[in-house]
């Protein structure tokens, strides 16, 4: 009995980092690295810290155009299959190591669950939105993180196999911010950047529709940035690291400080830290609003719909003036806050328990 995961970028990493250790005393796992990201700041770091187990294989897929990257990783995960002829095979969110991995299993019948299933944004333009779209309407099993994510399914027809889990990130945050907190050595991140927590704020920026305008995109935003009344610290992407620093030497900006990705436990502290996030990030939208933290999405939608109850989240188009105005006169309101919309914190167990009575 075998489930074979399939992993490539830090978002998933983290995910498997809570479900891998649930299903590992209950079924047999065997996990595939497509290599789709691979700094050692973007990988290695999760894999040290969280207690992940070493991937069997490392398909070394690396960096690419979307055809190129998700056409190697089918070539490869075929051949893992072949080998390994796993019952299930697993995957997570909406990368395209999510895409060519629930289509290598599907074209060889190997029935595919979908951790994060269900979400939408409605904008087919995003690769992430074709990516779980069509992840979703070939897997088995559809492991939804909210309710929403049910209703979402519905729609399209679907409603076999759709179990609402709750989010694994809400367990991997339950968990790993304990654990940090814990760790004198992570908690020095304030010392080390020279910040006071709730005296900066913390942004991050890599999604195509951000970088894809350019430096003039991400001068708009750091424009924003710049008229803050505190720091802001980004620790920036490898996509857009290049633009950022071309922004800054243009533009003069003197309140942005950028730094290099951190590990998840570093991450943890910063978000608990800041007094705001800014952010086109999926996961750190969730992070932001589990711990308690005001978030401006630097983006026109977001799948994540029940964290803008109460103004804990608030989308702002990417413009200067947008991003000023949400980022200095939004106030959340404490009593709106959804119960428990995104699960109990044990969304992993769930999985792990509906997958292995089946594996
Ligand atoms: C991918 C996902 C996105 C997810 C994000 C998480 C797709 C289509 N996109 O976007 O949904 O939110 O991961 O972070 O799958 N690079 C490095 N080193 C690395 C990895 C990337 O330098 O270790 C640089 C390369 O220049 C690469 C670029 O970043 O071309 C983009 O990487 P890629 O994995 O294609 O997409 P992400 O923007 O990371
Ligand atoms: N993250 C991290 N270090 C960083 C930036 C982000 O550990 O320097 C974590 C963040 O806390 C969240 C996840 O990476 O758990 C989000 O990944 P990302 O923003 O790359 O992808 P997305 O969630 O948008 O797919």
């Amino acid at each position: 009995m075998k489930i074979l995961t399939i992993v490539g970028a830090r978002p998933q990493f983290i995910k498997a980092s809570v479900v891998s250790a649930a299903l590992q005393p209950l079924c047999g796992e065997v996990i595939v690295h497509t290599g789709q990201h691979y700094d050692k700041n973007m990988s290695d770091v999760f894999f040290e810290e969280l207690g992940i187990p070493k991937p069997a294989y490392n398909l070394g897929v690396g960096s690419g155009s979307h055809g190129k990257q998700t056409g190697e990783m089918l070539i490869r995960i075929e051949e893992v299959i072949g080998r390994e002829k796993p019952d299930i095979l697993m995957v997570y969110g909406d990368t395209n190591s999510t895409l060519a991995g629930a289509l290598a299993a599907s074209k060889l019948h190997i029935p595919v669950a979908h951790v994060e299933a269900g979400l939408r944004s409605y904008n087919m333009r995003m690769p992430e939105e074709q990516n779980r779209v069509l992840t979703d309407h070939i897997s088995t099993w559809l492991l939804c993180p909210t309710q929403t994510a049910v209703e979402n399914l519905a729609k399209e027809g679907i409603t076999r196999g759709v179990t609402m889990t709750g989010d694994v990130m809400l367990d991997s945050v339950l968990h790993f911010l304990t654990v940090a907190r814990a760790n004198p050595e992570k908690s020095k991140i304030y010392e080390t950047l020279g910040i006071a927590p709730k005296q900066y704020r913390l942004a991050t920026l890599h999604r195509a529709e951000t970088t894809d305008g350019g430096v003039e995109a991400v001068t708009r935003i750091f424009r924003a940035f710049e008229q803050l009344p505190q720091r802001v610290v980004i620790p920036i992407h490898p996509r857009t690291r290049g633009l950022a620093e071309e922004a800054i030497a243009k533009g003069g900006f003197r309140n942005i400080q950028l730094i290099d990705p951190v590990g998840y436990l570093e991450m943890l502290l910063l978000t608990s830290g800041a007094s705001q996030v800014l952010t086109d990030s999926g996961g750190l939208q969730k992070e932001a609003y589990f711990m308690e933290v005001p978030c401006v999405t630097l983006r026109t939608e977001t799948e994540w719909v029940e964290t803008l109850h109460g103004n804990w989240n608030i989308l702002a188009s990417l413009t200067t003036e947008d991003i000023l105005d949400k980022a200095l006169h939004t106030v959340p309101d404490a009593a709106a806050r959804d119960s428990k919309p995104f699960g109990d914190g044990r969304a992993s167990e769930k999985i792990a328990k509906l997958l292995c009575a089946n594996a």
